[in-house]
């Protein structure tokens, strides 16, 4: 069976977490192929909630195998302690359960502070980063500078390079910056301590993935971020430092693309996002409450990883449509459906005026897109609690024709729609 890609459509927290758990039932393998922890990715299971940020969310199911894949970052210490939180919890993150591609990068307390840095002297302009040292590992990376896993296993060679690392990043943040100094010989220390626990989890992430997939066993890509946060494809430079998108997956997971069979895109049904940057449909106000909530349930639109309330607006069908041409999708999942219940009627954007001219697309360059005004189709609401339906048939009408619209207008299909954060307010679309 070949890999199936999940990838974020909008700018991140769509419910990837979600929907990856539950379609993970069918994989033998689950993978992160980019971002580290700056993502927060949420799975509900009857009471339980796991909140996971670096190990992949299929990790509930006790059959399946977790990679963090070579194209992801790794804070050592969040890895550790998501791990012991999980164990805790009774769910094994022994090394036949969790893998550590060798070609993974390490992040630093050096990264992070240089996060904190630049973000710093951005001043007004700033990007809003989630301050996990992103930005600054995949500089590294690109630099050819930077620490991969694979050192974990070479205590010493990995003090030795832990050590100059933080000696030049602290020349950086004293010189450049005016920030003190990290203790480099202690970073080095705790290092080597997160090695002995990490070494027994590496290993070769291509090499694992095809083995599997030449079995034909399912292996499953698990996005974080989202479509308009991929450095090449989003609305930069307010976006992340990696590819979320789908080439992102084969090329942080050293998959080729002839064995990926679906891209499943997931989309909620409006829209968030959490930091700075151009947001067209944007609400504020009594309008933003009723999407964002607030607080009461765990599902409202605040920040997983740093608890931000996230910036909330209606559906923006150009996004959706930028979304499935740069990622091949094959289909949609439509998530968080169940918020827009009790509304009278629902603005959607089916495009935009710019400059006089109504345009399809979403334009990612920030000039232009500044000047692009939503235009909006209004589509009647549907009074009925819908978390309890699991069948397209106990979808109302409007609820129905809203998800119709949404295929129709993007070019995608529904598969599923989601209606709650449980495994099972899933529905499969006929
Ligand atoms: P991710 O980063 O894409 O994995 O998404 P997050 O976990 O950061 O945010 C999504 C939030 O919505 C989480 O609290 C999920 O439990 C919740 N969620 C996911 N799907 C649904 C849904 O269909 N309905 C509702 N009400 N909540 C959902
Ligand atoms: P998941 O996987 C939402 C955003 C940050 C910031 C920008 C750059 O949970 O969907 P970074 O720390 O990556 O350098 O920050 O990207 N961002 C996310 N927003 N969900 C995420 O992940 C995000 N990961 C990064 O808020 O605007
Ligand atoms: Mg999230």
């Amino acid at each position: 069976m070949p890999m199936t890609i999940i990838i974020g459509a909008q700018w991140g927290d769509e419910g990837k977490g979600h929907i990856t758990d539950r379609l993970a039932q069918d994989a033998a393998i689950v993978a992160r192929y980019s971002g580290g922890d700056n993502a927060g990715h949420t799975v509900t299971i009857g009471r339980e909630v796991f909140k996971l940020h670096l190990i992949p969310s299929g990790i509930i199911h006790p059959g399946v195998v977790c990679l963090v894949g070579n194209g992801a970052v790794v804070n050592p210490a969040v890895m550790l302690r998501e791990m012991d939180a999980l164990a805790a919890r009774g769910v094994s993150v022994a090394p036949a359960r969790l893998k550590l591609s060798d070609g993974a990068h390490l992040i630093t307390p050096a990264h992070i502070a240089m996060d904190k840095a630049h973000e710093k002297q951005r001043g007004g302009a700033a990007i809003g980063t989630t301050l996990r040292g992103i930005g600054p590992v995949y500089t590294d990376k690109a630099r050819r500078i930077g620490l991969r896993a694979a050192l974990l296993a070479d205590e010493e060679a990995l003090a030795e390079a832990v050590q100059a690392h933080v000696a030049a990043k602290n020349e950086v943040l004293v010189k450049v910056y005016g920030e003190e100094p990290l203790d480099a010989h202690a970073v080095a220390a705790e290092y080597v301590g997160y090695a002995r626990r990490l070494a027994p989890h590496l290993v070769d992430g291509p090499l694992l993935l095809d083995e599997a997939l030449q079995q034909g066993q399912m292996v499953l890509a698990e996005g974080a971020q989202g479509t308009l946060l991929d450095i090449d494809h989003g609305t930069y430079p307010f976006v992340t430092s990696s590819s979320p998108t789908a080439g992102g997956a084969i090329t942080g997971l050293g998959v080729g693309p002839r064995l990926v069979d679906r891209v499943i895109g997931v989309a909620k049904a409006f829209t968030s996002r959490v930091g700075g940057g151009p947001f067209p449909t944007e609400l504020s106000d009594d309008a933003a409450v009723r999407l964002r909530g607030t607080g009461e349930n765990p599902w409202d639109e605040y920040g997983t990883t740093t608890g931000r309330p996230r910036r909330v607006g209606w559906l923006d069908l150009p996004m959706l449509r930028h979304a499935r041409r740069v990622n091949s999708l094959s289909e949609w999942v439509l998530t968080k459906l169940d918020i827009l219940s009790g509304l009278p009627e629902i603005p959607v954007c089916v495009g935009y005026e710019l400059d006089g001219r109504r345009v399809d697309s979403f334009p990612t360059d920030l000039p232009t897109l500044a000047r692009c005004r939503p235009l909006y189709e209004r589509l009647p609401g549907w009074a009925e609690d819908i978390m309890g339906a699991r069948r397209p048939d106990e979808l109302p009408d409007n609820a129905r024709r809203y998800v119709d619209f949404v295929a129709k207008e993007s070019g995608a299909p529904v598969g599923y729609v989601s209606v709650g954060p449980g495994r099972e307010q899933f529905i499969v679309m006929e």
